[in-house]
């Protein structure tokens, strides 16, 4: 016979003491009617205390459990009264929860530590290079090649190429970080997505004209647009920077650079387009990462630390919109991004 419950077992040891109670009494020659008074009164009797024996015991079973759970001292009264009208199953499918939301806390705490760390490691190896070939510069001007017509501009020209590497660096960073932090709010305002895409679009075209590559922004003539959305300006034209920037990095000699909003319902669509080298499928799930770059050579001579996208996810994110990319390496990619519509 299987005890599921504490008041199953309590009547099953009440049952217990009645049965002997009868027996002993019977054979004795108790008279029958007395036999079952006082038989029924051991087991209710019986039945009472052992319920209650049972749930003081697991009540004080139960109690460093439930102190640690709550983080506080308990006392074994307090769980005693909530066992009375809970079956022990319930408590325990409670306590097995809780450990599963420990354990996912505990994955993400070690997640986000294995995270801190790599983050730590690039930041230091970004800036290593820089530095290392600024001191290089200076050591070398230093030993003489300060006096050296032909050497002494040419080292401090590439010295001041590094320390510009840096600055970019940091400000990649500084944004992330403040990005990062909960105290960042955007500040939402109504304005002219088509007006802003052509107004960036025009800020990369000297970048954009050493490649010879045109960049077109569709509906630009016709200002105002349809296209009103509600966001961070500011930060909406960072993004805008970095995916135009990107496009033209990554572009091809002669090629073009689309940029199209489109209006969907609530959202206005924004969509980058190039036909540069695109990217591969396997680079595509982790291009959005801090530091990640597909062709880490090329990148870096373009001036590249890897941290655009990561700021063009963050921003998209904290607008709580999405934003994604299509590819095919050697055609072209297209950056899409959404934002919500003002309706004029
Ligand atoms: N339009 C694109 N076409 C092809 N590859 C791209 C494109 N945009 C980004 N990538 C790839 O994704 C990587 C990450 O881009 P991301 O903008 O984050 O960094 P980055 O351009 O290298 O440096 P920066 O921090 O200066 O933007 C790039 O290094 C490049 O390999
Ligand atoms: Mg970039």
């Amino acid at each position: 016979m299987i005890i599921k419950t504490k008041e199953s077992a309590s009547w099953l040891i009440g049952s217990v003491a009645g049965v002997c109670t009868a027996v002993a009494m019977a054979a004795v020659g108790v008279t029958w009617w007395v036999v079952l008074i006082a038989a029924a009164l051991v087991f209710v009797g019986v039945s009472l205390f052992a319920l209650w024996m049972i749930v003081k015991y697991v009540a004080y079973k139960l109690r460093p459990i439930y102190s640690m759970v709550l983080s506080r001292d308990i006392h074994t009264g307090d769980i005693a009264e909530q066992l009375k009208d809970r079956k022990v199953d319930d408590v325990s499918a409670d306590l097995s929860s809780w450990a599963e939301d420990n354990d996912r806390e505990i994955a993400r705490l070690k997640e986000a530590e294995k995270f801190r760390k790599q983050y730590l490691g690039n930041v230091a190896h970004e800036l290593k290079t820089p530095i290392f070939n600024i001191q290089g510069y200076i050591s070398t001007l230093l030993d003489g090649g300060l006096e050296d017509e032909v050497v002494n501009r040419k080292y401090l020209e590439r010295a001041e190429r590094s320390v510009e590497r840096m600055i970019n660096i940091l400000g990649d960073l500084d944004t992330i970080s403040r990005l990062d932090s909960d105290m960042n709010q955007m500040r939402a305002e109504s304005f002219d997505m088509v007006a802003l895409c052509k107004e960036i679009a025009e800020q990369t075209e000297i970048e954009a004209s050493k490649r010879d590559i045109t960049i077109t922004v569709k509906g630009a003539d016709s200002l105002p647009s349809r296209c009103w959305v509600s966001a961070d300006k500011f930060y909406i034209g960072q993004v805008l920077e970095n995916l135009i920037v990107n496009s033209i990095r990554y572009g091809k000699d002669g090629g073009t650079t689309k940029i199209t909003c489109r209006d969907m319902l609530d959202k206005v669509l924004v969509e980058v387009e190039d036909d540069g080298i695109g990217i591969a499928k396997s680079d595509l799930p982790r291009l959005f990462e801090r530091f990640y770059r597909t062709d880490k050579g090329r990148s870096r001579e373009q001036g590249g630390t890897g941290l655009g996208l990561a700021i063009v996810k963050h921003i998209i994110e904290n607008h709580g919109e999405k934003v994604s990319v299509r590819s095919e390496l050697g055609k072209g990619s297209t950056f899409t991004f959404t934002l919500p519509k003002v309706q004029l």
